[in-house]
């Protein structure tokens, strides 16, 4: 099922000494339960595209559908809060709270109380892996990859749909990294999900559902990935 739809969706960079085009007349369509991959050089538009995704960015033209709605019509506060969630390289936990309360922290902002979220928390924590002896210690006293999975929970904390992941494995080493990969598969296929997973890694894009390359700004889907 279709739930994000890119319709020639240009980004333009403006200030006051320069122009950048950093999104070129992109049309994609992204699936629940599907995984992709984007990989793309250094600054040809990866996460610019990205944060059009998540509505952190409006296009400069064209048009961003979920679930076939233009998102200029809906709240895009709502959007970005509730629709789609984005995971960093840098994890950006909340440092001074811990595993729990971080991934408590945005279904609170939502209005839900402490006790149901605890409860939700507490699932989606277990979901990725995690134990019980993590759910008390803060963010610094954890691994990489332990991290790293709790950013995924509290993103799926959210309940959004869309899972915008910008070189999530970058921070990890080879082992973490494919097992994270592996952790966002399963989540797409088992929980149906959309997962956008932006890689310089080809070893996690061979396995991802689909690739996609950007060039320049442009995007294309690649049939396989020894082109
Ligand atoms: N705030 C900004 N103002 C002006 N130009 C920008 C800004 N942010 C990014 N750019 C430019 O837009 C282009 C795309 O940048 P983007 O960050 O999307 O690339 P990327 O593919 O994510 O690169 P990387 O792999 O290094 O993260 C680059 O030319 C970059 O210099
Ligand atoms: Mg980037």
């Amino acid at each position: 099922m279709r739930i994000l739809e890119m319709i020639n969706v240009s980004y333009v960079y403006r200030n006051k000494y320069q122009t950048v085009e950093a999104v070129k007349n992109v049309n994609v369509t992204i699936e629940q339960g599907k995984v992709y991959a984007i990989i793309g050089k250094s600054g040809s538009g990866k996460s610019t595209l990205l944060s059009l995704m998540a509505g952190l960015t409006l296009p400069t033209e064209g048009d961003i559908l979920y679930n076939g709605e233009s998102i200029k019509e809906l709240d895009l506060e709502l959007y970005r809060r509730d629709k789609t969630s984005v995971i960093y390289q840098s994890f950006n936990l909340f440092p001074l709270m811990t595993v729990l309360e971080n991934v408590i922290y945005p279904m609170e902002l939502k209005g839900l109380k402490f006790k149901q979220a605890k409860t939700i928390a507490e699932k989606h924590i277990k979901s990725v892996g995690l134990i019980d002896q993590h759910y008390m210690r803060f963010p610094n006293m954890l691994s990489g990859g332990e991290r790293q999975r709790v950013a995924i929970a509290r993103a799926l904390a959210t309940g959004s749909k869309v899972l915008l992941a910008d070189e999530p494995t970058g921070n990890l080493d080879e082992a973490n990294g494919e097992l994270v990969v592996k952790l966002l598969i399963d989540l797409a296929h088992q929980d149906n999900l959309a997962i956008i997973i932006v890689t310089h890694d080809l070893g996690v894009a061979k396995q991802a559902d689909l690739v996609l390359q950007m060039k320049d700004g442009k995007l294309t889907q690649l049939e396989n990935l020894n082109e």
